[in-house]
């Protein structure tokens, strides 16, 4: 929901101290989806209290599921599932809810899934995660917005992806779980929230190996072969990215707890390429320590396991005070430079030509009262207002509701001078568009 607060953030202080990582948001909300593929209770644990685990919440409850929460545990019971649609409301709040489709289509052999349409980072269509479906036999019709799909029986295929699409491979491993016969995904996507989730799905009885690299092989198991688990959601990597470049953009010394270092390595290698230090404390802690004075570095956005581009925005913020001129190149989405416009309005020196933003390094930026166009873009300007000197007002912080868990008390914590301001007043007109 849209919000009118605020952030008050009076920056130009480094950081300090500890901060720990929490669950991915990325992989909880594909997990939530699997739940529903079998009838046992499922246990998920190390859940993020997010905006966006609420909407997926509200889509299985929708479906019949039974959703509890307490704390970081969530218990989902699909045995009383009556629905097999979920309808416009809320896959418009929320792309990601778009993974019901193939966890429906693979256990209730039928479902009537709203078209995500655009969204404000592209255009990001669905034909893959379609095709892939069609080719296990699944019947698919667009009927009204709708995506309109039936299977009385589906059955393994070798699919090639055109595109390593996360949501596609995720999609199709779903509906490939209790398919029959064997399914290979070739060119599939290697995030770690992919491996995530097939580690999760094996550990409800699914047999599929190869997930994490570009081919992936389910072997369709009965669904009486599928059990409840209790599971603990992998960190949040792109969360720990966004506060490793907010420990090095202030000059701080932070250490990040609860991650997988293995997961963040082409953004560790790119914090080095510009100056930081990096130290590897624990199996899954590092430190970051900051440098007066950053080097600009060409950056290109790619699947994992190159630099993610849900890190761009955040890591451009570094960029616009590092000295000399970056090159940054964004190759996933058509629409994904929407801080450049708020960065400028703090000082930075930044131009685009199409997909290509050209960062001049300033030597400060200064605080401005800017807004959140996404969620990503929300982390950058989080950053520049760490960074800047002066008082930075952040709103539309409904985009960073979705994606930070405590993210004002995580950076109080490190010594920040960041408030939310709670303004009371009737909702906004307008909903956000859908992002995630
Ligand atoms: C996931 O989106 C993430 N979202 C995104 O995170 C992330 O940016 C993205 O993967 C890439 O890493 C969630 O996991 C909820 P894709 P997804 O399918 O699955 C094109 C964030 O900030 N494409 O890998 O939707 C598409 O347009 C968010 O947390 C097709 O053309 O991404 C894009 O250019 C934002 N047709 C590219 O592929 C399709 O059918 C990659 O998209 C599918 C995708």
């Amino acid at each position: 929901m849209q919000t009118r607060d605020k952030l008050v953030i009076h920056g130009a202080s480094p950081l300090n101290g500890t901060v720990g990582v929490s669950g991915a948001k990325n992989s909880v909300l594909k997990l939530m989806g699997a739940a529903i593929l079998t009838d046992a209770p499922i246990e998920l644990r190390n859940v993020p209290q997010l905006a966006d685990v609420k909407v997926m919440t509200e889509v299985l409850r929708h479906l019949g599921a039974k959703v509890t929460q307490q704390d970081d545990v969530m218990v989902i019971e699909s045995k009383e599932i009556n629905r097999t649609e979920a309808s416009y409301e809320l896959v418009s709040k929320m792309r990601a809810s778009f993974i019901v489709l193939g966890a429906l289509l693979g256990r209730y052999h039928e479902a009537r899934v709203s078209l995500p349409g655009g969204c404000s980072i592209g255009k990001r269509g669905v034909d893959l995660h379609i095709k892939g479906l069609q080719a296990l036999g699944a019947d698919i019709q667009i009927n009204q917005g709708y995506v309109e799909a039936t299977a009385p029986r589906l059955e393994g295929r070798d699919i090639l992806l055109d595109t390593p699409s996360v949501g596609a491979t995720e999609n199709i491993m779903l509906a490939a779980v209790l398919a029959e016969g064997v399914t290979v995904i070739s060119n599939a996507a290697q995030e770690p929230e992919i491996v995530d989730l097939a580690n999760f799905l094996n550990a409800i009885g699914a047999d599929i190996s190869g997930a994490g690299s570009t081919e992936i092989i389910i072997n369709g198991v009965r669904k009486e072969d599928l059990h409840g688990t209790s599971y603990t959601i992998m960190p949040d990597r792109i969360e720990a990215a966004t506060f490793m470049i907010a420990a090095a953009g202030t000059r701080g010394n932070v250490l990040l707890d609860n991650i997988i270092p293995g997961h963040l390595n082409s953004v560790i290698r790119k914090l080095e390429d510009v100056g930081a230090e990096i130290v590897l404390e624990a199996p899954n802690a590092i430190r970051v320590i900051g440098k007066e004075q950053y080097e600009a570095q060409n950056l290109v956005t790619q699947p994992y396991p190159g630099f993610p581009t849900d890190v761009q925005a955040p890591f451009m913020a570094l960029l616009s005070i590092a000295d000399g001129v970056s090159i940054v190149t964004e190759t996933l989405y058509e629409n994904r430079f929407k801080q450049i416009g708020e960065l400028n309005r703090m000082g930075a020196k930044i131009h685009q030509e199409g997909d290509i933003a050209v960062v001049t390094g300033v030597p400060a930026l200064m605080g401005a009262q800017v807004k959140c166009s996404d969620l990503r873009a929300g982390a950058a300007l989080i950053i520049a207002g760490l960074q800047a000197e002066g008082v930075t007002e952040i709103s539309e912080l409904q985009h960073i509701d979705r994606g930070y868990e405590c993210i004002v008390e995580k950076l109080t914590q490190l010594g920040a001078s960041i408030e939310r301001v709670t303004i009371d007043e009737e909702p906004a007109a307008q909903e956000a568009l859908p992002v995630n």
